[in-house]
């Protein structure tokens, strides 16, 4: 298996894992909503809030076709289905994230909404121009050839549509602390700075409308999360359930990474020229 699929989908039987969790917990499947899983499935740094920041920044109407990139275990896309009734298509390179969000999209009522596949973002075999709109958030860490994967995002989006990419980026801090939880060390870790990353995207062919650093709330983000926890204790099923006992060193690897600036969260909003 690709080193960055098996960092990810290693541990086999997360379906299950996360099933017999929630009903653990006594929660009732049947009821379940897109927003009760947050903890689990918007794998990226501010979670459900950087989403629902992400779908304004889509500009969609209700019958846009929707393109995540790396869709994990398809949050993101059932968040954005969720609010705006679009039809979202997730690829993603981990088999066991795409089984994983299919069983959580049919368990939340957003099946017919939401469909993921396993395939490369940087070569996805869909048509030219057949989406709306395009996101990618917390992925092109995992992927050095950025060029590639933003030409295939061009070539996928409308005329005129607009591409939202929310990334870690490299910071004037220094190294990336490892683990953190995209990698265990820098050998599949290739983040680009801010000033990069505009090239690359400019580079590909779109225009940069936007940039928002949210890096001092995902810092906040992050305290608030570890307070909350102190508190009612953690939620029914965590990023553990993947990243297993490890998670704990990669997220307070992130709060030092951010704390010390060596990582920053940077929403970048693109168009495709028409
Ligand atoms: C940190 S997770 C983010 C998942 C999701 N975007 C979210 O925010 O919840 C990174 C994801 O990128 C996927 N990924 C990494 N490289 C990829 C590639 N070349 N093509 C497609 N997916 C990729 C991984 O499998 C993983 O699901």
């Amino acid at each position: 298996m690709n080193e960055v699929a098996s960092f990810y989908g290693g541990s086999g039987g997360l379906v299950s894992a996360i099933g017999s969790a929630l009903d653990r917990a006594g929660v009732d499947r049947s009821a379940l909503r897109a927003s009760d899983l947050a903890p689990i499935d918007e794998f990226h740094i501010r979670g459900r809030s950087a989403s629902l920041e992400i779908i304004e920044a889509l500009g969609l109407t209700a019958g846009s076709q929707v393109l995540d990139l790396g869709s994990g275990l398809g949050g993101p896309a059932r968040t954005i289905a969720e609010q705006t009734g679009c039809t979202v298509t997730g690829i993603d390179l981990t088999p066991e994230f795409c089984a994983a969000a299919t069983a959580l999209s049919e368990w939340t009522g957003l099946a017919g909404l939401t469909s993921f596949r396993v395939g490369d973002a940087t070569v996805t075999g869909l048509a030219d121009a057949s989406v709306d709109a395009v996101l990618t958030v917390h992925v092109a860490m995992n992927i050095s050839d950025k060029p590639a994967l933003y030409a295939e995002a061009l070539r996928l989006l409308r005329p005129g549509g607009r591409f939202v990419v929310y990334d870690v980026l490299q910071g004037e801090g220094g190294d990336v602390r490892y683990p953190v939880p995209w990698a265990n060390d820098p050998s599949t870790s290739f983040l680009a700075t801010p000033a990069e990353m505009r090239g690359f995207l400019r580079g590909a062919g779109f225009e940069v409308v936007a940039e928002v650093d949210s890096s001092e709330e995902s810092l906040a983000w992050f305290q608030a999360v570890r307070a909350r926890i102190e508190r009612d204790g953690p939620p029914p099923v965590t990023f553990s359930a993947f990243l297993g006992d490890a998670f704990a060193e990669m997220a307070a690897n992130q709060v030092a990474n951010l704390a010390e600036r060596r990582i920053r969260t940077v929403m970048l909003t693109c168009r495709r020229p028409s």
